[in-house]
């Protein structure tokens, strides 16, 4: 592998500021921040109102631990733009992610946020090793998901040509790749598996092609594939990570040079970790959830979002921001299939909407030539147990699910009485995938 570690003189001032000057920047962004969600944003403002908090109590950096945090049941509760903080003629850009339910979660962009996007994408990109003359195969999808729109500007930012392929057609991936000659690849790490063997599959060695350098996110990963995709393709695979509540792809990400957890880009995010049970701040180390407020956004300000997912923070290392650990899970039940964010709850929906299917259900989660795959095992009623029936109600279900929630699932239709009755609260996952 390549040395691909950029030079100091590369970097922007920021990524070599000292702490002093990075909280200090911190807090002047974090009252502004503060101030414009309460003056914009009526639901913000009844939420502090309602914890007996204003802005002027941000005096220093931990007073933000007596703010209110912000949820997805907030984005829920204020679709599709209540928690917009700008009049809408001076948006740019929106996009969507999952809900727990029915209703997506809608994040909406100014310029001046979408400057900042591109902005932080472009050093995650130097991070990981890239730079200004590349090309970047970009097979992150395109369209109201963050990670495909989200990585394209970054590159182009940081001086890339962009190669918009988006997901799926995996000959195809390789076909580009074999004939583009890009250095860099993004795309979610289990596809960057499927496309290793897609590779081998039409007798191309991947080590052979022109890829140098890969990021790769948006579902949780091991070492342990970054092992496969680094000795697979010859190239340093970094970790990226980020939230489209956020900003999307580019909150953090990893530096080449020591691979070590993604640094926090902390002059445009404020992260924290706390106890997912009692939601109190814990000191860096501590293993616990993720929150972040944003500390630029015009858009969309957002106070202490709890992001769900299992982190620690970290001292800075290749940089002074902070770093966060690889993400070790998440503190509900949101499962990541093949990139697509989804909750039982949705596929319960679904469920709902067919005559022959009982609310009993589980969603059994196998890996299948390197795909995750997802299997929904779901009761028939007892008017509805004919075979026939049960292929109807099997086939229903799963257009239900691939129209509205974007996957392709297998169903399965059991007895009535099937699927195991949990005492308390019912186990709608049963995880089948080999851990790694
Ligand atoms: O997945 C943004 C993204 C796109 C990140 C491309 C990186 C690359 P959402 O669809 O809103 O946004 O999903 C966000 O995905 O809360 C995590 O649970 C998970 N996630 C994202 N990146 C990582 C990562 C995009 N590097 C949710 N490791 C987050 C583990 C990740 N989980």
């Amino acid at each position: 592998m390549l040395d691909l570690a950029p030079d100091r003189s590369e970097l922007e001032d920021i990524e070599l500021a000292s702490r002093d000057e990075i909280a200090a920047l911190q807090l002047v962004r974090l009252q502004r921040t503060l101030r414009h969600a309460y003056d914009n944003i009526p639901h913000t403002r009844a939420k502090f109102a309602a914890a007996g908090v204003h802005p002027d109590d941000c005096r220093s950096l931990s007073d933000l631990s007596k703010f209110p945090f912000t949820t997805k049941a907030d984005l829920r509760d204020t679709y599709p733009f209540g928690m917009v903080a700008v009049p809408h003629d001076r948006l740019a850009r929106i996009h969507a992610s999952s809900g727990t339910t029915g209703k997506p979660t809608v994040v909406a962009y100014t310029q001046g946020d979408l400057d900042v996007w591109a902005g932080v994408m472009a050093r995650s990109i130097r991070a990981a090793g890239g730079r200004r003359g590349m090309k970047v195969h970009i097979a992150y999808g395109y369209g109201l998901f963050t990670g495909g729109l989200g990585a394209h500007y970054g590159a182009e930012r940081l001086g890339c040509a962009t190669i918009p392929v988006s997901g799926g057609m995996t000959e195809r991936q390789v076909q580009l790749i074999h004939d583009f000659r890009p250095e860099i690849m993004m795309a979610t790490p289990s596809y960057m598996l499927a496309i290793l063997d897609e590779f081998r599959r039409a007798n191309v060695d991947p080590r052979d092609c022109s890829l140098q350098l890969g990021l790769f996110g948006a579902e949780p990963w091991t070492n342990a594939i970054r092992a496969e995709i680094e000795q697979g393709f010859d190239i340093h695979a970094v970790d990226l990570y980020g939230l489209s509540e956020i900003i999307g792809p580019g909150v953090s990400c990893e530096c080449v040079e020591t691979k070590d957890g993604p640094h926090v880009w902390e002059d445009h995010f404020y992260p924290e970790i706390i106890d997912p049970g009692t939601g109190k701040v814990l000191p860096d180390g501590e293993p616990g959830e993720l929150v972040f407020t944003s500390l630029t956004k015009e858009a969309m300000p957002v106070i202490r979002y709890r992001t769900r997912d299992l982190s620690r923070l970290l001292p800075g290392t290749a940089r002074s921001m902070r770093r966060m650990e690889k993400i070790t899970g998440r503190s509900d039940d949101m499962i990541i299939l093949r990139g697509v964010n989804l909750f039982p709850s949705q596929v319960e929906e679904q469920i709902a909407k067919c005559g022959g299917l009982s609310p009993h259900f589980q969603l059994e989660l196998t890996h299948h030539e390197r795909m995750d795959a997802m299997t929904v095992v779901v009761e028939a009623r007892p008017h509805a147990t004919e075979a026939a029936q049960r292929t109807l109600g099997a086939r229903e279900l799963a257009h239900h699910i691939k129209s509205v929630i974007g996957v392709t699932v297998g169903v399965r239709v059991v007895d009535p009485g099937g699927v195991e009755r949990s005492q308390g609260k019912a186990k709608r996952i049963v995880d089948l995938r080999p851990r790694g």
